[in-house]
């Protein structure tokens, strides 16, 4: 059975999602970088390569189900943020709208009968937990009002990814 056309409509859109996140973590690590802060650009840095690899585990699951995505069209990041403490909250932010994004595509492939979509809908849910925890950690960390040269000691590792659970496609 192909996956709904509502659902399909709804992950191909999530394509551009991640790849709008990949963006709006670069800017986010230029943040950072333009004052000197590497520790901190580093790992926004490598946030924004996992929302990239987001992109890609939705196109390749596409891909394997007889679907040619689209590539949407990305949002615009510049890092204009006020302070580290807003550029953080951003992130916070960002990551619940994500997750609002998944449970509607999750009650979607309920709704459609699209079983061959939950697991990896899962898996994206399993994963935004963590990483609302990670920006939750993060937004703590800034909010303390610790020197933010000092509090690159403290830095939550980015979660190692879990894409076990669901195999990559070839
Ligand atoms: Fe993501
Ligand atoms: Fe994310």
């Amino acid at each position: 059975m192909m996956i709904s056309s509502t659902l399909t409509k709804a992950l191909n859109e999530q394509i551009g999602h991640e790849l709008s996140a990949h963006n709006h973590y670069l800017a986010t690590a230029v943040y950072f970088a333009k004052r000197s802060l590497d520790g901190w650009a580093a790992f926004f840095f490598r946030q924004a390569e996992e929302e990239r690899e987001h992109s890609l585990k939705i196109l390749h699951f596409l891909l394997d189900n007889d679907i040619a995505p689209y590539i949407p069209q990305t949002a615009e990041a510049k890092p204009g943020f006020a302070d580290a403490v807003e550029a953080v909250a951003s992130a916070v932010r960002a990551e619940r709208t994500v997750t609002t994004q998944f449970e509607a595509m999750m009650a979607i492939a309920h709704q459609e009968n699209d079983y061959r979509a939950v697991p990896l809908l899962q898996w994206f849910l399993n994963e935004q937990i963590e990483e609302e925890a990670t920006m939750g950690k993060l937004l703590d960390l800034v909010q303390s009002g610790i020197n933010l040269f000092q509090a690159q000691d403290y830095l939550p590792r980015p979660h190692a990814d879990g894409g076990e659970e669901v195999p990559e496609s070839e």
